[in-house]
């Protein structure tokens, strides 16, 4: 099949066998078309506009121990803190006057955020901001806590899959976490009535092109709205310190696969992207992705929530890094809007 046909036939059929995926993922050769159909798709669906999220990483305190993660419970070397529900709230009214109507609180899972202090910082956030949408990013809770924070107000979640490949799951995780407890967090999230997001490290130790295409397989299953995907960084503070960093091209040739075989998603060019290029975000923008996630965090905290290695945005004010961020949208060619941004639905 010529290159240009492939990528025709997966714009048309949102899929494509598993041979010419593979094809696809490991080829540099149909990145033109693939880009450029990509971004057509993208244009049909979203113009030209970018969602922006405000994210709060409001605790790097974690009772995990993910081979690959720089807050992992076991990192010694790791400062670590915890925001107070007034200095979260201070970070929405932030944000809001920024134009933000999106918060994202993410953090490690930290059992001194109860299930009722989580819900008292959303019902707040929720009455305050009324017309922002709430989205938590805590980890795996049971099916009852996530339905008690949706009840106190939030209405998204992100929890990333991490690998839809068991063998793989088993690598980069301890004995204790396991795939299924994490699909089925997210089965019962979609369940609740949660727009929910997911997502996975691109070049994670042991990742395979059919790890790779597993990872679709399970996003085509779970038609999530939102997936982002990042380059796997390394932090020197892990077991996986000698492994090395994941590549820009690949995560952006799987934003545009992406893009093509779930038009409709929000797909977030990451700060990981942006952390192992310049141009990182600015590119995956180009391939695909719709959505940014400037920090809105309080500077003195934002190095220390350090997943990975030389993360960016660590040294800037929220005006700063709000700013930063538009003109980098705008030399792209897109413009960011401050609407809260859900999905588009498909009129069928
Ligand atoms: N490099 C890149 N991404 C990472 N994450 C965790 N550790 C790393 C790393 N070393 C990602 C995981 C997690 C998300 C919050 O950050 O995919 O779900
Ligand atoms: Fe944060 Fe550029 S986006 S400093």
């Amino acid at each position: 099949m010529r290159n240009i046909d492939l990528i025709e036939k997966l714009t048309a059929e949102r899929n494509l066998p598993n041979a010419a995926l593979k094809l696809l993922i490991e080829s540099n050769e149909y990145d033109t078309f693939l880009f450029e159909a990509a971004d057509s798709r993208r244009k049909e669906i979203y113009g030209d506009e970018v969602y922006i999220r405000g994210l709060i990483e409001f605790t790097n305190y974690c009772r995990n121990n993910c081979y690959y993660c720089g807050i992992r419970r076991d990192n010694k070397n790791a400062q670590r803190y915890r925001l107070s529900k007034e200095e979260i709230l201070a970070c929405c009214e932030e944000g809001y006057r920024l134009g933000f109507r999106t918060f994202v609180l993410q953090g490690g899972e930290d059992p001194y955020y109860t299930d009722t202090l989580i819900c008292d910082i959303v019902s707040e956030i929720r009455k305050r901001f009324e017309d922002c949408a709430i989205t938590l990013s805590l980890g795996e809770k049971s099916k009852e806590s996530y339905k008690a924070f949706f009840d106190a107000g939030a209405n998204r979640y992100l929890l990333r899959h991490e690998t839809a490949n068991d063998p793989h799951y088993r690598k980069l995780h301890p004995d204790n976490m396991s795939l299924q407890n994490r699909k089925q967090c997210l089965y019962n999230l979609k369940d609740i009535g949660y727009q929910v997001g997911s997502g996975f490290m691109v070049g994670s130790p042991y990742q395979t092109t059919d790890t790779l295409i597993q990872d679709i397989r399970f996003l085509q299953d779970l038609q999530p709205d939102m997936i982002g995907i990042g380059p796997y960084i390394t932090h020197e503070d892990t077991p996986f310190s000698s492994f090395k960093n994941g590549s820009m091209a690949l995560t952006l040739r799987l934003i545009a696969v992406l893009r093509l075989m779930f038009p409709y998603a929000l797909i977030p060019a990451t700060t990981a992207l942006g952390t192992i290029h310049a141009q990182g975000r600015e590119l995956g923008l180009k391939a695909g992705a719709n959505v940014v996630m400037p920090n809105l965090s309080p500077v003195g905290v934002r190095k220390l929530y350090a997943l990975y290695q030389n993360k960016i945005c660590t040294g800037e004010e929220a005006a700063q890094c709000r700013g930063c961020l538009e003109r980098r949208v705008n030399s792209a060619g897109y413009r960011i809007v401050t609407a809260i941004g859900n999905a588009m639905k498909e009129n069928k």
